[in-house]
């Protein structure tokens, strides 16, 4: 299989953090993408998904999987002992649920990275600079206050919530999500030693 790439993308991480942990990564060829400009979708990924946004995953068979939610989930299913997908019950939709709060957390960041670092300064929109920041503090309040017992797990929510706490200490340094937060910070710290983690380190092209 092959995965439309870049190293700065949390999403794309996403893909590649559960590959390692399913196991799978040593079949899935990285293809970069070069430097990835949201208004410049890149041709090759256009191609695979009509989107024009990465990650997007082309199987063997030819066919492609996006996005990076879809992407997991089938890779959790080609490995099934891993665990990183509950099969059902109450423990599946908590799994799904922080997955999608640390999914949600990277949209923000995205689109508060689009906002202030690609989208030239005139057009600067600080209402929508402040709502994206309030989500993001929002999201931290939750993860430490109401989801924390569910990140006890190596499973698709608890990856998806460190590589979404990983976006913010790349992008945006100075937000101080760990102040106050100790448990959350403690828990992040442990999940940044996973191999699957440090092999992933983002960094831009
Ligand atoms: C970034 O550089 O932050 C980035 C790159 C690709 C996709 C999303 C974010």
């Amino acid at each position: 299989m092959k995965l439309h790439h870049n190293p700065a993308s949390p999403f794309v991480r996403m893909v590649v953090v559960t590959a390692h942990e399913a196991g799978l990564v040593d079949d899935m060829e990285l293809v970069s993408t070069g430097v990835f400009l949201p208004h410049q979708p890149h041709e090759g990924v256009i191609g695979d998904n009509p989107l024009g946004k990465i990650p997007a995953l082309v199987l063997d068979d030819g066919s492609t999987l996006f996005d990076s939610r879809v992407i997991c989930e089938y890779l959790a299913a080609q490995a099934p002992g891993a665990g990183l997908l509950p099969a059902d019950g109450p423990a599946r939709w908590r799994c799904l649920t922080v997955q999608a709060v640390g999914q949600g957390l990277c949209d923000a960041g995205v689109s508060l990275r689009y906002e202030m670092g690609v989208r030239p300064a005139e057009f600067h929109w600080d209402g929508w600079i402040e709502a994206q920041t309030a989500r993001m503090d929002r999201v931290f309040d939750a993860l430490h206050d109401v989801y924390f017992e569910d990140l006890g797990a190596i499973d698709l929510g608890s990856l998806t919530a460190a590589v979404a706490l990983s976006y913010m200490d790349f992008r945006f340094p100075d937000t101080d999500w760990r102040r106050g937060r100790v448990k959350l910070a403690d828990w992040y710290a442990g999940m940044a030693e996973r191999p699957s983690m440090k092999a992933t380190e983002p960094y831009v092209l």
